[in-house]
């Protein structure tokens, strides 16, 4: 029987996910400059502050947001899961790096590292359970070199045995277009722990994200039209996301294993996102955001990532970030906050 805030780890997992990353490497296109595996297609990094609340309920005081009101820089990188022409349907991401970050990380290579990350998407749940089923997710991606696996959903002629689930969120998935990256919210899908608590995220769009260009919805949209309306959007105003947690209170109907499930239950906001207008795109800009690294390892032990498709994260973000810096010549470790700023400057920021 599972209990709150617990993971299961099934036999066999440490072998499936092996067996992910290295299908990862082999798909990874190793032609300098090379891109992230997966969220290549980045719309910009762009600078925030990530506050936490006065008034976090004293049971969710824990790690950063057990520290009332206090701020830190962040760094947020937006991005397509897989499409190129941003008019297609696709997941879109949002990572979040926060800077100045103290105590020591759950990766021991990158155990002072001062940052800590927060990874989101435009969706609730993830089309694949655990690490077991993303080796035949990825294996057919790697044999039909698409990113529709359609076999992994339909595995034969019986119909009973066709992964409807997971069908079904990757269609709800695929048909997904947004008019702004600053419109959307965001999810992370997959658990984290609270202290002894298992908790989702879930980052919602404040409603003056929304303000502005009405006929700009119902226009053309270009290839790269989300790098264009964030231009636009931060050349003259500010945007913000309210951060929330969604606490797991029910170790079944809210499992930590099973991230195609959609928790329910209150959320709980803990922090607030803002965003000041900015120019973003300098080539040094372009620069750091390509060469950035982000992980949901990169986190505070109270914070931990939970859950098999998090187990795996941890092996397979590590691997290809290495490599793909490593095939670029580029000696990466996690930023401190005074690189952040050199490059990233604080001017016109609100709220500092
Ligand atoms: C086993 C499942 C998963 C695998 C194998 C995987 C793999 C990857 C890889 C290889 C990268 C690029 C890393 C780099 O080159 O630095 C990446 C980036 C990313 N992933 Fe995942 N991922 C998985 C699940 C998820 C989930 C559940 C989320 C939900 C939030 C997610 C959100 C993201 C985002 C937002 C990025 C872009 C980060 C950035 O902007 O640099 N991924 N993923």
């Amino acid at each position: 029987m599972p209990q709150l805030g617990q993971e299961h780890i099934p036999a066999n997992e440490a072998a499936a996910i092996q067996a992910v990353t290295d299908i990862s490497d082999r798909i990874l296109k190793k032609q300098p400059p090379v891109k992230r595996g997966e969220h290549s297609k980045g719309h910009g990094c762009v600078r925030g502050r990530f506050q936490v609340l006065e008034d976090v309920p004293e049971a969710l005081q824990v790690g950063l947001f057990g520290q009332l009101g206090r701020s830190w820089p962040v760094c947020i990188r937006y991005s397509n899961f897989s499409v190129k022409h941003d008019a297609q349907g696709d997941a879109h991401g949002m990572a979040l790096k926060l800077f100045g970050v103290s105590g020591e990380k759950v990766l021991e290579p990158e155990k002072d590292a001062p940052t800590h990350d927060f990874l989101v998407v435009d969706h609730p749940v993830f089309p694949v359970r655990n690490a077991k089923d993303y080796v035949d997710f990825f294996a057919e991606i790697e044999r039909t070199k698409s990113r529709n696996p359609v076999h992994f959903f339909i595995t034969g002629w019986n119909p009973l045995r066709w992964r409807w689930t997971e069908l079904w969120i990757a269609l709800a998935i695929r048909l997904r277009t947004i008019s702004s990256p600053l419109e959307t919210p965001y999810w992370s899908m997959v658990p984290y722990a609270l202290g002894d608590k298992a908790v989702k995220y879930v980052a919602m769009p404040h409603r003056h994200n929304w303000e502005g260009d009405f006929w700009r919805r119902l226009g053309f949209r270009s290839r790269d039209y989300l790098r264009e309306v964030l231009r636009e959007h931060l050349k003259s105003r500010p945007a913000s996301f309210d951060f929330y947690v969604q606490v797991q209170t029910d170790p079944v109907k809210m499992p930590v294993e099973d991230p195609t499930v959609r928790w329910q239950g209150p959320m709980i906001q803990v922090a607030v996102i803002t965003i000041p207008p900015q120019t973003f795109e300098s080539p040094a800009q372009a620069e750091f955001c390509e060469n950035l690294s982000y992980t949901p390892w990169h986190a505070l032990p109270e914070h931990r990532p939970l859950g098999g498709i998090n187990r795996t994260r941890r092996l397979v973000y590590d691997t290809i970030a290495n490599i793909r810096h490593e095939l670029n010549q580029v000696t990466y470790q996690e930023p401190t906050v005074e690189e952040f700023e050199a490059v990233f400057p604080a001017e016109g920021e609100l709220g500092r």
